[in-house]
Parts: structure tokens; sequence; C-alpha cells
């Protein structure tokens, strides 16, 4: 019943995988795929939820993916879905039944890159899909991934493990594919935090910048969990530092075509390379402990930031790293010395340190901590899939853990 041409070697993305739920449809494309002389495209009859389970056992996503909701009943919760697990790089591109604007401005905002409307022509699908030398004149996809600087008002005030909490949140409270980027490249803890070996694959991934494809990627990443990945380096204090503004660029380039949030975990450094970070970043996660001194450098950070990128947010989180006493400054007093709002409080937590030197975020993120740092990646993602998730959905069966 399907017509398949499988051309998948283990390694290499595939050009174009295509599911559609009529014949017609299908072999339509499947002629485009001959007429072209696509080598990498799977065409097959099928729904979106094939597709998936189809994807699944693929090393990688498409470059290209086609999708048809005709037979959906909800359409855009299933593209919703869809958008949020796939490789920002993959190019979305929707068949279906209805002719409907509201619907294709819908799916153009989900990051799908164009709707046809059944019956479709041989030269409509030319169009809408992209090869050759027409695709590297394609802008970035609308679903390029988002950079989170997290950032300390000073050492040791648990910038990292609010970026490996974050991190972690994003990967497992809300399906979103993440790498973490430990950018402290002599002493690193975020390896260790996740009970990972050390890795130099940051040192190999800077080396190797302009090569930084899947494959390339692939090689340098440490894998934590099924959609949570590690960058770090392990570096001799006496070598040079690899990092420089502009490899830094690349690198950020490169990961956000693959994934969909960079966690950064900044060390307290300043110039040039903080600079390139802080500009580069959706989003700032500014982590102070409830002290005077706090106050003096988060204003000092934030006053940089005002004359920044306008269109990325500060989010600021009061962790606290002791017990409060009676001198803890209030967050009363702390939004009135600093003239803004206080998004997130972290509370003090026994056994925070403990887990942490064994390696098993697993303990203390489920607690009270870790529902903090799950609002701070909910705040992020918008709300994310999760809450709006169907019982039963492909997707839910496919990332679940
Ligand atoms: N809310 C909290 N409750 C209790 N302990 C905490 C809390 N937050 C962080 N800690 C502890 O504080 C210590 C420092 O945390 P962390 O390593 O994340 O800080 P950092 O800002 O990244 O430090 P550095 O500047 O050395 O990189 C760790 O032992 C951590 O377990
Ligand atoms: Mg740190």
């Amino acid at each position: 019943m399907s017509q398949v041409q499988d051309h998948n070697d283990a390694t290499r993305a595939l050009e174009l995988v295509a599911f559609l739920i009529d014949p017609d449809s299908r072999d339509l494309v499947q002629s485009l795929v001959f007429d072209l002389e696509l080598k990498n495209a799977v065409v097959r009859q099928g729904s979106v939820d094939d597709a998936l389970d189809f994807i699944k056992t693929l090393p990688s996503w498409p470059h290209q993916l086609l999708l048809d909701i005709a037979d959906s009943p909800l359409p855009l919760s299933d593209m919703k879905r869809v958008a949020d697990i796939a490789e920002p790089s993959t190019r979305i591109i929707v068949v279906g039944d209805r002719n409907d604007v509201g619907l294709f401005r819908d799916l153009i905002q989900l990051g799908v890159a164009d709707y046809l409307v059944k019956p479709f022509t041989q030269a409509m699908l030319r169009r809408s899909l992209n090869f050759g030398a027409l695709a590297s004149e394609t802008p970035r996809p609308p679903r390029a991934g988002k950079i989170i600087a997290v950032v300390g008002s000073r050492g040791g005030v648990g910038t990292t493990t609010v970026a490996c909490g974050l991190a972690w949140q994003l990967a497992h409270g809300h399906s979103r594919r993440t790498v973490v980027l430990d950018l402290d490249v002599y002493n690193g803890a975020v390896n260790l935090v996740f009970n990972l070996p050390p890795s130099q694959g940051l040192v190999t991934a800077l080396q190797n910048i302009a090569g930084l494809d899947h494959a390339a990627l692939e090689k340098v990443l440490t894998l934590k969990g099924p959609r949570l990945f590690t960058l770090t380096a392990d570096i001799d204090p006496k070598a040079a530092d690899p990092l420089t503004p502009d490899t830094l660029n690349e690198l950020l380039a490169a990961l956000v075509d693959h994934f969909h949030y960079v966690v950064l975990d900044v060390p307290t450094r300043s110039g040039d390379i903080l600079n390139t970070l802080m500009d580069r970043s959706d989003y700032v996660v500014l982590v102070a402990d409830p002290t005077i001194l706090a106050v003096r450098n988060v204003a000092r950070i934030s006053r940089t930031r005002d004359t920044a990128n306008t269109t990325q947010r500060t989010v600021l989180v009061i962790n606290n790293l002791a017990p409060k006493t009676p001198e803890t400054l209030t967050t009363g007093a702390m939004e009135a010395a600093l003239g803004r709002g206080i998004d997130h409080t972290l509370p003090y937590t026994i056994g925070l340190t403990k887990s942490q030197n064994l390696g098993r975020p697993q303990e203390f993120l489920p607690a009270a901590y870790g529902k903090a740092v799950l609002e701070i990646a909910t705040d992020i993602t918008g709300g994310g899939a999760k809450q709006e998730e169907q019982p039963g959905s492909v997707w839910k069966r496919m990332f679940s853990n």
C-alpha cells in the first residue's frame, strides 16, 4: 500500500519525509521526487501520527517534512505538537483540504513554512518545497531555537544549579530539545551536576566551527536524556581560553538550528565575551541572592541590558542560598531598591548541595526548588505543550521517558 523510496544511510538526515492521507496526493509527491531525482526522500501514505512514528526510527529529523492534516480533527494542536518537538531546522510544509485563511495564518504562526490546499499541482508543490540552490537562499526558519543566558550577580550565587535545573525542566517538563553550554571552560560544573564524565566537546566544536553540521554536533555533545544534552570543556588552567566573541557567535548560530533552547551557564567574567553572550540571548536569567551586594550588581547588569537587544527579556530570580533570618532582605525591599519586580524566588533547599555532589538532579528537582525552576521554564516557553497535550497523543507516546 505504500510506495516508498528509501535511501536512508545511517547518519545523513533525509532530504524529505512526506506522509499523505490519500493515494492521489502521495502519487503526485512521489512523481515530483522522481522528476527531481531525489535519492534521499521517503514518501508514504499516512497521517501525521504515522509520520511521527516513522521519524522516531530515524537518527535525525529530515530537512523537510510534508504532512497531511486532512483527516485531523484538531489540525492546529497536532501541528503545534509537531512544531514543538521538531528540530528547528526542519522545514514543515502542510497540506489539507480546508481553504481557510485563518488556518493558514495560524499554521504560519506556528512556524510552518507553507500550507497547500488539495488538490495541489506539482508546480505548487515544487514552489513550496525547497531543494538544491533554492534551499541555500532561504532565510533561517522562524522556528530557530532560543538562547537563555543564566548569569549570576556574583560567583557562587547558584547560577550553575539554576542553568542545569532550567535545562532539565525544559527537556523533561516541557519536552523541548535543550542543550546546556558550560562556558566555564576551566572549572565548569555542568557535567558534574548531571553525573556525566568530563568532555572536551566544546573545544572540538570551537576548532571545527565551520563544519558544525548535525553529524559533527552529535559527536561533541554529551547526552543526558532523550532531549537533554551538554556541551562542555575541561581544559588545563594554563591553556589559552578557546572562546572568542566570533567563535561563540558561530557556535550559537549552529546550536539554535538544532535545539529549541540553548541554556548558557555563564561564569563570572566580563568584557567582550560577556557582551557577546548577553547581546545574542533571547532571555537573560539573572540569579541573585537577597543581599545589598546583589542589588548593586543586578542594577549594574540591568543598566547595560536596557540599551541592548530590545526584544530580549530579563528574568530576575532571587535564590535563597541560606535559610531566611530577620536580616534577609525582603522581596519588597529588593524590588523597591531595584525599581523592578522579582520574577521568581527559589527556596533555600537542604540537601541540594549533597544531591548536586552526587550528580543526582532528579533528587532536588521534584521538590520545592524544582517546582520553582519549572515555573521559570513555563514562563519562558509561554505555557508549554505539556498542559495542552491530549491524552494518548503520538507526541506523548514518542517522547515520554
Ligand atoms: N537554593 C539553594 N539552597 C541551598 N543551596 C543552594 C541553593 N542554590 C545553590 N545552592 C548551593 O550553592 C552552591 C553554589 O551553587 P552553584 O555552583 O550553582 O553556584 P555558581 O553561581 O554556579 O558558582 P560558581 O561561581 O562557582 O560557578 C552549591 O553547593 C549549591 O548546591
Ligand atoms: Mg557555576
